[in-house]
């Protein structure tokens, strides 16, 4: 049967486009509380590598010059925290997450840390954002954009709200194509890292989702194609370890 609104994938299921935002919530719903400690876990602390990588291209300004960044899906506000600290006393980071759960977990962080003032945390979905055009100098949105449902809209909201001139950024998981590293990267993938979230948050599924969702998001050129088609400008990527993860870049010109 064909739905008005078309179908998408969560995880290996095939899913009316409409509920996948209502599935995706649930597992950060979830998994909220021990969601940084899993990511330390799951990754062997490289997650901090990549994300150091999307803060040097970030690049926020040392002195007072005023910096606005919109960090997109950003849950309890790592990336955030760590452009705040590269960045000098005019760097201000706006978190924007559809999820309650994770931007609480990200808000008592900033207030543990004294860091209200610099981080704030707003709910807001991706691909219909609450702020105006020309909003922002950069956005960023790490290992998010696999969980919108419509792809495409997020990357038209990211466009509309950054600043000409402003930079969109985005790390996300990618396709390893290093010969050996593939196999042991899915094994690791199917069977490790479910079984570890199933020890530590209690949710082995919503492991099971994440992995499945790698698997699915469109290999790094082709999403390079759709940031373009989105309208922005000198798109390029750099994959890291093997490609197990990319960072994408775009200019809004
Ligand atoms: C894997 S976490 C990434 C969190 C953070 N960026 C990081 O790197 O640690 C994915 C996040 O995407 C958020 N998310 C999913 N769909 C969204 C949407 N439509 N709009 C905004 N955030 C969304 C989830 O709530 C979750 O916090």
């Amino acid at each position: 049967m064909t739905r008005a609104g078309g179908e998408t994938h969560f995880g290996d299921q095939t899913v009316p486009l409409e509920e996948k935002q209502g599935l995706v919530d649930g597992v950060f719903h979830s998994v909220a509380r021990r969601y940084d400690l899993m990511n330390d876990l799951m990754s062997g602390g490289l997650h901090r590598a990549w994300k150091d990588v999307l803060v040097t291209a970030v690049n926020p300004p040392k002195g007072g010059r005023p910096f606005t960044l919109l960090d997109l899906a950003g849950g309890t506000g790592d990336v955030a925290f760590r452009v705040a600290d590269a960045g000098g006393a005019g760097t201000r980071v706006t978190v924007c997450d559809i999820n309650a759960e994770m931007l609480g977990v990200g808000r008592a962080r900033a207030t543990e840390s004294g860091r209200d003032d610099v981080v704030t945390f707003e709910q807001g979905n991706a691909e219909e954002l609450p702020y105006p055009d020309r909003s922002f100098d950069c956005v960023t949105i790490a290992f998010g954009i696999r969980n919108v449902p419509r792809i495409e809209r997020a990357l038209a909201e990211a466009l509309r709200v950054l600043k000409v001139g402003g930079r969109f950024l985005c790390l996300e998981f990618s396709s390893v194509d290093v010969p050996g590293l593939d196999k042991l990267y899915e094994f690791y993938s199917f069977n490790v890292i479910p079984a570890i979230g199933s020890t530590v948050t209690g949710d082995r599924e919503a492991y099971q989702y994440l992995v499945e969702s790698i698997r699915k998001f469109p290999k790094p050129k082709i999403f390079a194609q759709m940031i373009e088609a989105a309208g922005f400008r000198r798109v390029s990527f750099t994959q890291m370890t093997g490609g197990v993860v990319a960072l994408h870049s775009g200019w809004k010109l």
